[in-house]
């Protein structure tokens, strides 16, 4: 036995030895189209031995689709024949081999279809085709065989319509110049569910390939595009051809750690089968499978009940159908008793399968010898199974589109005009023998409208115009129904919508009317910003709460927008509002421990002052110049009431009284205080022998001096209230949920002259007093005054650090404390010795007791 391989250009056919011919479903015509179907879905492996003959490859599994597709080519090619208008005076033939789904007996059928043995035996005719030779071939269904086969015809410029061959890889026309198809390329396929996956917001989405050319290249392209548009692949997986359940075992448990709740299988109908008996076996519910349009029409898959709670409500694509009027007649009318039975190979292993019964002793199939022996009043019409489903054909119409092609490339090949031609010096083709060559160039001109209203023909890729029905798989009274939802429209223009969707209808995994979710994070609700997990895709995110200050207002925000600085966030970060105001007020707490301490630091005063008036002609009284005294205690109660001025909301008013106020009560107060000081060092001297210091710093000059150092205090604020005055404030740290209200000092030179001045005139009183302090005198004041300023100074001294370093109302808090502090001690060291001789040691309080101590004269 052998195959005759024949060269172009040499003219000549070789045998190879060696080769065993393969079942063939013929019939010559004038012009005969070879056919390759995958009639059978897998082969066992013979043993190669490399010793002896290799025997035929044994395929199993016959598929009564597949003999459906093929059947229908036949059909075709009869009804051309029969109207006999499209072609008149040709008929047409077929040749179908069984590839049996591998790319080897593809490649082998090829091979027979260009030459076998029995044709070398017939006589060579002077031209360029070996004789029994195809002009051309209609398939493979899978794109691996069709790869195999294109690569071989393509070397002979044999043309090949396949009619169910998409993967993208089969529109090069450089590696494969002579395939053409009836069946849309994967690009456009992808690219509807790409659109598909976008319409319904999935980001998450995980890819299962088939472990072939058609699987891998689609699942690529997918994965490639999805990610365009920022969805993420969850997982990516090959599901083997050996179908091992240890690697599908794993793909599933891969689906289910995945989280992925839309999985697109990009894969064969016996592929998908043994991915999802897996799942039923792992019990993986819940998932919304997209199935592509190798299996999204299988009836393996959609008819038994037990895939029903995993696959129903998938949703797939399929290429458009039709119903073809007269095709249900022929297929029904196979019978293995008919005439022309015989030259029918396929159809015992057909009328096998589909009755489950034995035709004669050797079926040649030992597997299914147990069943029973076939009665022979087996009726098709009886049978409800996928080959009596006729109400849309999908790929069958497209292997009758791809008959119909050829008929009218060869119709357009015998309507050449003569010197017209579009062959070198204007030939016209030898249609009484066919060029496969010359048949290309016709195909790819091939533009007609057919009964069904649809325009085939091929672009420059060899491929036709891409237009898919979206089906969704419902559960019906009997089984799974499959509707179509919409449709996919790959010659839309951009600015129309290619994807049209009756979402309404669509019923989705789980029986459920609600789009499913599928996203590897949910998305961030407002008041949180998104923020990248490390390692992940960048569909995987957390949500991070927005920081105080900042708001996020819509969902999935990048990033949250800070307040602007007089507003702050509201606890849930989703809106700005005004923030709170704050300043040392007259209701909290502090506000009022200060106002309690500052009136009781006034009645003290005032109790002070009455105890005096009291006992005005005492000798202790007198003794300490009354005058001063009273005048020191008129503006201690300035003082103490002063720091009221502190508190309260900060007005043009207040924050222009507040410094100075206290800047000229203080100073009135130390001129007192210094006042007294100078009398006592005075006094001391005046009792000095010859001395009349007295008369130099007598009522007069002492009010004069108080006058003249306030004044020079009041000439400090009216130039400072004048060129800077202090004004309110309002601090908006943006770290903080509170406007400070405060006085700024306007100027803070004015300030430091004020404190200055202050300060001043306490150290000068402090050092006089210090001199003053030993003098011999029964009631020397100069010992309390020192001790007084001591405080004072202390109080100030302190206060600086302090008021530096404190926030907004608090150094507002600090300078009261220093003011009531610092009037506190002057009270309590100048006058509490005094009341506390006038009130509970009044035999001390006699001018003898004053006098009687002089200890230096
Ligand atoms: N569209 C698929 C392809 O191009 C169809 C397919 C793949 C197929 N393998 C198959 C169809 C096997 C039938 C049998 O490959």
């Amino acid at each position: 036995m052998s195959v005759v391989i024949c060269d172009q250009d040499e003219q000549q056919c070789k045998q190879t030895p060696g080769s065993l011919s393969l079942p063939v479903l013929q019939r010559i015509g004038d012009v005969t189209l070879g056919g390759l179907f995958p009639l059978h879905e897998t082969v066992v492996e013979p043993h190669r031995s490399f010793t002896t003959l290799p025997s035929n490859l044994h395929c199993t599994s016959f598929s009564l689709r597949i003999f459906r597709m093929a059947q229908s080519m036949i059909f075709a090619i009869e009804e051309i024949n029969r109207e006999g208008k499209l072609l008149p005076n040709v008929t047409l033939g077929y040749k179908i081999y069984d590839s049996c789904s591998t790319p080897y007996q593809a490649l082998k059928a090829a091979m027979e279809l260009m030459g076998t043995e029995q044709d070398s035996e017939v006589e060579m005719v002077d031209n360029h085709m070996c004789p029994g030779t195809v002009p051309v071939v209609i398939g493979d269904a899978g794109s691996t065989q069709s790869l195999v086969v294109a690569r071989f015809l393509g070397a002979f410029h044999v043309p090949q319509v396949s009619y169910f061959s998409s993967c993208a890889c089969l529109s090069n026309k450089k590696e494969y110049p002579a395939f053409l198809r009836t069946m849309p390329s994967d690009l456009f396929q992808v690219d509807a569910l790409v659109q598909l996956v976008k319409h319904f917001q999935w980001t998450w989405v995980g890819v299962i390939a088939g472990d072939d050319v058609y699987g891998r290249s689609g699942a690529a392209v997918f994965a490639n595009e999805v990610k365009k548009f920022g969805a993420c692949v969850a997982l990516q997986e090959i599901i083997p051809k050996n179908h091992a359940r240890e690697a599908l075992a794993a793909i599933v448990s891969r689906i289910r750690s995945s989280g992925a709740l839309v999985v697109l299988v990009f894969a064969v109908e016996q592929d998908a089968g043994a991915l999802f008996d897996e799942a039923l076996r792992q019990g993986l519910t819940g998932i919304q499978w997209l199935a592509s349009e190798a299996w999204s029409t299988a009836p393996v898959l959609s008819t038994p009940p037990k895939y029903h709670q995993i696959l129903q409500g998938t949703i797939g694509l399929a290429v458009r159908g039709v119903y073809i009027p007269g095709l249900q007649d022929f297929l029904l009318r196979l019978h293995p008793s008919n005439p022309d039975a015989s030259e029918n190979p396929f159809l015992i292993p057909f009328w096998e399968k589909v009755f489950g019964c034995r035709l004669g002793a050797n079926s040649g199939n030992q597997i299914e010898n147990d069943k029973p022996l076939c009665s022979g009043s087996e009726d098709l019409r009886s049978m409800k199974n996928i080959y009596s489903d006729f109400s849309k054909l999908r790929i069958s119409y497209n292997v009758y589109k791809a008959v119909y092609a050829i008929a009218h490339a060869i119709k357009s090949m015998m309507s050449c005009k003569k010197d017209a031609g579009p062959f070198p010096l204007k030939a016209c083709p030898d249609t009484t023998n066919i060029q496969p060559w010359q048949l290309l160039h016709y195909l790819k001109e091939v533009d007609y409208i057919n009964q069904f209203g649809e325009e085939t023909k091929f672009d420059h890729n060899g491929d036709p115009v891409a237009i898919y029905d979206l089906l969704n798989w419902q559960l019906g009274f009997d089984g799974e129904q499959i509707v179509t939802i919409g449709m996919f429209d790959g010659t839309a223009t951009a600015d129309q919508k290619k994807l049209k969707l009756q979402e309404e209808n669509i019923i989705w995994n789980g029986n459920k009317t609600t789009v499913p979710e599928s996203v590897c994070s949910s998305p961030c609700l407002q008041g949180t910003r998104k923020a990248i997990r490390p390692n992940f895709p960048i569909c995987c995110h957390d949500c991070v709460v927005c920081r105080a200050g900042e708001i996020s207002n819509q969902t999935n925000s990048i990033e949250c927008v800070l307040c602007l600085p007089q507003f702050w966030s509201n606890v849930e970060r989703t809106a700005c509002f005004p923030k709170e105001v704050d300043f040392l007020s007259f209701s909290d707490t502090m506000g009022i421990t200060l106002i309690t301490i500052a009136l009781l630091g006034s009645l003290c005063t005032c109790w002070v002052i009455f105890i005096f008036s009291c006992h005005i002609s005492s000798p202790i009284v007198r003794a300490n110049n009354s005058e001063l005294s009273f005048l020191l205690l008129f503006s201690l109660t300035l003082c103490f009431l002063c720091s009221l001025t502190f508190i309260g909301r900060p007005s043009d008013w207040s924050c222009m009284l507040r410094q100075t106020a206290f800047g000229i009560t203080f100073v009135l107060c130390i001129s007192c205080v210094l006042g007294k000081t100078i009398v006592v060092l005075m006094a001391f001297r005046a009792t000095l022998p010859g001395s009349n210091l007295m008369k130099w710093f007598g009522p007069v000059q002492q009010r004069a001096f108080i006058t003249l150092s306030t004044l020079v205090q009041v000439i400090i604020c009216i130039i400072w209230l004048t060129v800077a005055p202090p004004t309110p404030q309002k601090l908006m740290p943006r770290e903080s949920a509170i406007v400070i209200l405060l006085c700024d000092e306007g100027s803070a030179l004015g300030f430091a002259l004020v404190l200055g001045y202050i300060g001043l005139l306490a150290c000068l009183c402090l050092f006089l007093a210090f001199l003053a302090r030993k003098l011999p005198d029964n009631f020397n004041e100069a010992k309390y005054i020192t001790f007084s300023m001591l405080i004072f100074c202390a109080v100030w001294v302190a206060f600086i650090p302090a008021y530096i370093s404190s926030p907004g109302k608090y150094a507002v808090a600090v300078e009261i404390f220093a003011i009531l502090a610092s009037s506190y001690g002057l009270l309590a060291c100048i006058f509490a010795p005094k009341c506390y001789i006038i009130l509970l040691k009044p035999e001390k309080n006699s001018r003898k007791h004053l006098m009687s101590k002089t200890s230096v004269q």
